[in-house]
């Protein structure tokens, strides 16, 4: 079973940025559009401290963290260009009533 939570409205989501979400439990996401479909990372960079929706860019499907010029791809998470190697996590999204929505594990 999953549940879906809202996050924002999904016309807030524009592509070549970056919008700062949040769970229920204060962890941060961040969203992007790519070819009009919405994706969600975790925000914080694998490598360091450095959230990707205030300190990073989107370059085509990949987001680069501005600390160290670290990428990852939006879609898959995959760590694409040194020092991060550590993939990032992605999360699976619904666009429910214009609202762009988590689907978390639910009871
Ligand atoms: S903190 Fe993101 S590349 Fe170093």
């Amino acid at each position: 079973m999953t549940r879906l939570v809202p996050l924002c409205p999904a016309d807030d989501v524009w592509e070549g940025a970056i919008r700062q979400a949040e769970l229920p439990d204060g962890h941060k996401l961040a969203l992007y559009r790519i070819d009009d479909e919405v994706y969600a990372t975790d925000d914080t960079c694998t490598h360091g401290a450095a959230s990707l929706s205030e300190d990073g860019c989107v370059d085509g499907g990949q987001v680069e963290c501005s600390w160290h010029n670290g990428r990852f791809d939006i879609r898959t998470g995959t760590a694409c260009a040194m020092p991060c190697d550590a993939p990032l996590k992605t999360w699976p999204l619904q666009i429910v009533d214009g609202q762009v929505c988590v689907a978390l594990p639910g009871e």
